[in-house]
């Protein structure tokens, strides 16, 4: 198959993420064919970061879709004290970004909230995962709230629940999604593993609190897959919202908002 057909087969499956056309004429083919079909895979994101930082000795922030001035008005309205939770001098609200990847996207977060927040900002990828840890022990951060506290995780996200223990449930008070869901619906085999992590945010969600979700994918296909994937067996559906977040080479980019079915509101 030629080189081109490689990348329109690439843009037909990954949906409309034109962005990644430098990314795939930059790499081995071999690993074209790997993000085609396999990102639902820690071997297929370990290979992808390894060479996308092989070849220079400055660290960069990879960024999926956009960067964090993109959804920033998406998110820091969100981050404000919780009128449920207890005037207690040690709470810090809990943020995840979920497949933070190498994004500055959760350390922007950190540095940016006026109220105290522990960003954890969790990966399947050790090698995304050191690779930020050394980033941001070399560069230092400085939190806008002395009390924010940020940290890197290697994790499956679909063991989110049992990662947080036995009483982790309604832990956390906002989920982010930068292209983590829309990974693991593009891959062969990853769809079931979207609908377990869409299931597993919601449960470790606080009433108050919601997941959003970055994406290229219409809301006419999106909604309906949340609503459906987002509800346990003989429970609610799950709130979901949609709104626009702008238009990047010609592809329209959203903000899914999803809420527990309970939920307070976020
Ligand atoms: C499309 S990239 C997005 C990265 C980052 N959020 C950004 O905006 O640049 C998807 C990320 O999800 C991670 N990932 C895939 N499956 C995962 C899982 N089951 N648990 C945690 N992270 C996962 C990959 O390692 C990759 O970093």
């Amino acid at each position: 198959m030629s080189p081109l057909s490689v990348l329109n087969l690439a843009r037909r499956r990954l949906g409309r993420t034109f962005a990644l056309t430098s990314i795939f004429a930059r790499h081995h083919s071999s690993l074209t064919d790997d993000l085609i079909e396999n990102m639902d895979k820690k071997a297929t994101w370990d290979r992808f970061y390894t060479e996308n930082n092989s070849n220079s000795s400055d660290f960069k922030n990879f960024e999926w879709f956009f960067g964090f001035d993109s959804v920033r008005d998406s998110i820091m309205p969100l981050l404000q004290p919780r009128t449920t939770t207890p005037p207690d001098a040690a709470h810090r609200l809990h943020v995840l970004d979920l497949g933070c990847g190498t994004s500055a996207l959760g350390p922007s977060i950190y540095r940016h909230s006026p109220v105290p927040v522990t960003v954890t900002c969790a990966d399947i990828s050790p090698v995304a995962v050191r690779l930020m840890r050394e980033h941001i022990g070399a560069k230092g951060l400085e939190p806008h709230n002395p009390r924010s506290v940020l940290a890197f995780l290697e994790l499956d996200c679909a063991e989110l629940c049992a990662h947080l223990g036995p009483h982790g449930d309604r832990r956390l008070d906002l989920i982010v999604d930068k292209g983590t869901t829309d990974a693991l619906l593009r891959s062969r085999d990853g769809s079931g593993k979207a609908s377990h992590v869409v299931r597993q945010c919601l449960k470790a969600l606080r009433g108050s609190g919601c997941l959003l979700q970055f994406s290229d994918e219409d809301p006419d296909a999106r909604l309906l897959w949340l609503e459906t994937e987002g509800r346990e067996p003989g429970a609610p559906a799950a709130n979901v919202a949609v709104q626009e977040v702008g238009k990047l080479r010609g592809v329209r980019y959203y903000c899914y908002r999803v809420t527990p079915p309970e939920s307070t509101g976020c």
